[in-house]
């Protein structure tokens, strides 16, 4: 009885409620593309300097995020591997559309910060987004952005 309720605790403590949407960076092995799949940009293009970001609503399908200091300066390659991730999750199925950014908001809540830190973000979600899934993010905010539709 005893162990058991220390057992349930252990599972309780490593595993926020939040887990399953906020993982560590690192995260899910980056898997290539196969070239039988295409990858298209969902993101609507852009009038000069404007850079568009998920909007709210999107949280509904929101997959899997991470949120860390870039790397590296190569952000084409920090955006593929963000893109492969989401490819490598799960059974290659789950992630439908991946977000790639530097400068996005972190939420609150993530990995217990208060949130707000600009950062680069990597975020999956379960469902293809379309243009109207994305809005113009603040000056300076979500640039580079990179997002990528998987079919397969
Ligand atoms: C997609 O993710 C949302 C939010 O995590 C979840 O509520 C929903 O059940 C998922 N949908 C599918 C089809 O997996
Ligand atoms: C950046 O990464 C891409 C993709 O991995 C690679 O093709 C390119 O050569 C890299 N650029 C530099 C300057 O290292």
């Amino acid at each position: 009885m005893l162990a058991s309720t220390l057992l349930f605790a252990a599972f309780a403590a490593a595993a926020p409620m939040s887990d399953h949407v906020h993982k560590r960076a690192g995260g899910p092995i980056a898997k290539p593309i196969p070239s039988t799949c295409t990858v298209t940009n969902p993101l609507p293009t852009s009038s000069g300097a404007e850079t568009y970001q998920p909007a709210p609503a999107t949280s509904d399908a929101l997959l899997y995020s991470a949120y860390y200091p870039s790397p590296s300066s190569n952000k084409t390659a920090l955006a593929e591997q963000c893109l492969q991730q989401c490819y490598g999750y799960g059974d290659s199925t789950q992630c439908k559309t991946v977000y790639w950014a530097e400068n996005v908001v972190t939420p609150a809540g993530y990995r217990g910060s208060p949130g707000g830190a600009l950062q680069t973000g990597c975020v999956f979600f379960n469902r293809t987004l379309v243009n109207a899934d994305f809005v113009p993010a603040p000056a300076g905010q979500a640039t580079d952005a990179f997002a990528g539709n998987i079919q397969c």
